[in-house]
């Protein structure tokens, strides 16, 4: 049993071998979190009635590579947002694809990146595009989100995009979307990093409206605080 470190300057973070690994988390993943963020870890990791899963953290203990099923479920404990990279394809007409691997990379010059997998059906359409819109989908977007996660159709609703004055297709009524050049592409694994830098934004930019997001394997509705 690995115990908190208790000391008068208590740390919320176990020490493993040469890896810190954060106490009190429902999953462990080797996470770094924003100073202000500790606050809270530090009440979850000193309450007793959050333990982490003891099978997952011998697994750390003993160093035992984790399986790609493991990080997954480890993953899914990390909620995130749900958007829609969407294109005009070269063959023409939309291809879109839902997506939650969208991070923010950088402010100068404004860059974002998401992730795409190497076996997709259409890869070398997305790898190659030489522009793309991110929508954040709201959270009466469930069936979008589904509908172009599906490997079998691929054939966009022209009713859910609209278009940017340079033709670009962008879902309508999304929280906020992002129209993106194409910055350069990084094969990371069986994915490959695909960076946009962003020349226009447009919707929601008061912050108003519910999200849609993905927790455990589900799309949740992420609700206006
Ligand atoms: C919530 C959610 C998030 C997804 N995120 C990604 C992602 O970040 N990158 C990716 O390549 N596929 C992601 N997918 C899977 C793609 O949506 C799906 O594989 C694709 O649309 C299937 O078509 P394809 O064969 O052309 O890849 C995600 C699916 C769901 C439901």
């Amino acid at each position: 049993m690995v115990k908190p470190i208790a000391a008068s300057n208590e740390s919320p973070w176990i020490l493993r071998h040469p890896t810190p690994v954060l106490a009190g988390t429902h999953a462990l993943t080797i996470a770094q979190l924003a100073p202000n963020a500790l606050t809270n870890v530090f009440a979850q990791a000193k309450s007793k009635h959050c333990h982490p899963p003891e099978p997952f953290l011998s697994d750390v203990q003993n160093q035992t590579p984790p399986s790609a099923a493991d990080f997954r479920k480890a993953m899914g404990q990390f909620p995130t947002g749900v958007c829609v990279v969407a294109i005009e394809a070269q063959t023409g007409g939309i291809a879109a694809m839902t997506i939650n691997s969208f991070v923010s990379v950088s402010l100068e010059p404004l860059l974002v990146c998401w992730s795409l997998h190497n076996d997709s059906g259409r890869f070398e359409m997305f790898a190659k595009a030489p522009r793309f819109s991110i929508s954040i989908l709201a959270s009466n977007q469930s069936e979008q989100a589904a509908a172009y996660a599906s490997r079998a159709e691929h054939t966009p609703r022209e009713s859910d995009f609209e278009r940017a004055s340079d033709g670009l297709p962008v879902l309508a009524g999304a929280l906020a979307s992002f129209a993106c050049s194409a910055f350069g592409n990084h094969t990371a694994g069986d994915h490959t990093m695909i960076l946009g830098e962003v020349t226009g934004i447009s919707g929601a930019m008061d912050g108003a409206g519910a999200a849609l997001g993905f927790h455990r394997g589900e799309f949740v509705s992420v609700p206006e605080s």
